[in-house]
């Protein structure tokens, strides 16, 4: 069968690397793609809100299965637009997407169906925003509505950084439309954790869990990134955990996409914070994570196509995800500068001289000429299986001095407890 990935991060060249052992894939495209999916992958110059383009791609080309990396095209609506067309797509469909399209629909969700989440207030005016200012102890923490590359969560220590962060949203509109609408929410203390499932005809089946590392510096130290380490699985999580997670947020979730008529089918992606008393819910994403997906593929054991396809098909059972009992670690080695301000089309040189056992999956390249350069921020993941934790950890950091790229840098504490 073809494939099609959309997508040119980490998380799509992982998605095409699990999807190629497919024994019943016979060719792979991803669209736009990457340096490092264009080994497996034909890399088609089309870009993920480009559906109508993407749309006739599938078509034209008889696609059997496509797959969605980034949120966009689902809050766009995607996959109704390729299932009206009668093509098989894995993903969720627009009503879903809301879920991470507007923290206001995810909040009021969450409340209504009594899943416990930190205390919120909406607004649209910018002077009742700042009364509700007077409602909230410090931290306090502000959040546009809608998609905001990551970037729309402002945490404010002080009444006058939250008049600013307000003012920046709602005055100055820095997120555009985005920040038309904002929730003003309590600051929640604890450990941060994500749990990624596939959800299959409403039913939420968890995967195993991981650690992402958010920082860019070592000691969790300096500003936020998209992820700059990962590694699986993430011991916080035990079984009384899980139970609680179980019984106090996915049964109630479940209940919820019954109650709002969600026909959810895809991924469900929660962000959760593990406060004193409980964990609660921060937000939703309907999408794989990243770098979460470049630790947890090379541990599932099952094929990804099979499971894609039942859980369009709804019958995805929890007995289909069958996962390697090791560990996988993964490291990303950055421009210098990012998050803030990089360089691209650095050469980068040392990725054949790697040890068998490193995977490499490539986040922001781009190959010319067969040599392969920088493009993102973040470069590339260098990931490893181990039998313990320090055992996949040890023979990344073995490794990643072999590869060079002007101004490369990479967290060292990655795996490390
Ligand atoms: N209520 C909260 N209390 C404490 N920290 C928060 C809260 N909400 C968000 N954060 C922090 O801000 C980050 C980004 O917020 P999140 O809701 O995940 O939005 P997004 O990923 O869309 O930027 C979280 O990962 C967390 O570190
Ligand atoms: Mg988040």
């Amino acid at each position: 069968m073809k494939v099609l990935v959309i997508g040119s991060g980490g998380r799509e060249h992982t998605l095409c690397w699990k999807i190629a052992q497919s024994k019943r894939v016979s060719k792979i495209f991803c669209a736009p793609g990457n340096g490092g999916t264009e080994e497996i992958a034909e890399n088609i110059d089309i870009n993920p809100n480009e559906i109508d383009k993407l749309l006739n791609f599938a078509l034209e080309n008889s696609i059997d299965l496509t797959v969605v990396g980034p949120e966009d095209p689902l809050v766009d609506g995607i996959v109704n637009k390729f299932k009206e067309n009668g093509l098989r797509i894995f993903g969720v469909d627009k009503n879903s997407a809301q879920l991470e399209g507007s923290k206001v629909f995810a909040k009021q969700f969450m409340e209504k169906h009594g899943i416990p989440t930190a205390k919120y207030r909406t607004y649209i005016n910018l002077d009742e925003a700042i009364n509700g200012l007077g409602e909230f102890d410090y931290p306090v923490v502000i959040k546009a509505d809608g998609l905001c590359l990551g970037k729309g969560v402002i945490i404010c220590q002080t009444k006058e950084e939250g008049i600013e962060a307000l003012n920046h949203m709602m005055t100055e509109k820095v997120f555009g439309t985005a920040g038309d609408t904002i929730i003003i929410e309590e600051f929640l203390e604890g450990i941060e954790a994500s749990l990624l499932c596939f959800v299959s005809n409403g039913e939420i089946i968890p995967m195993e869990s991981a650690k992402d590392y958010k920082q860019i510096f070592d000691g969790d130290e300096g500003p936020n990134t998209g992820g700059v380490g990962c590694f699986s699985p993430n011991p916080l999580f035990n079984e009384n955990l899980e139970k609680n997670i179980q019984e106090e947020i996915l049964s109630k979730i479940e209940t919820g996409f019954k109650d709002e008529g969600l026909d959810y089918n895809g991924i469900l992606f929660i962000g959760l914070m593990i406060t004193k008393d409980m964990p609660k819910v921060l937000e939703f994403n309907v999408r794989f994570g990243d770098p979460e997906t470049e630790v947890l593929m090379p541990r599932l054991k099952s094929d990804i196509v099979e499971i894609f396809e039942k859980t369009i098909d709804g019958k995805l059972k929890k007995e289909d995800l069958v996962w390697a009992d090791r560990k996988c670690v993964t490291v990303v080695a950055t421009s210098g500068g990012y998050p803030g301000k990089y360089e691209k089309g650095e050469e980068i040189v040392g990725l054949d001289n790697l040890d068998d056992d490193i995977i490499l999956f490539h986040n922001g390249t781009k190959r010319l000429d067969g040599r392969v350069y920088t493009n993102g921020g973040r470069v590339i993941s260098i990931t490893s299986l181990g039998d313990t934790l320090e055992e996949a950890k040890d023979r990344i950091y073995d490794n990643i001095d072999k590869i060079d790229f002007d101004g490369m840098y990479f967290r060292k504490d990655i795996g490390r407890i």
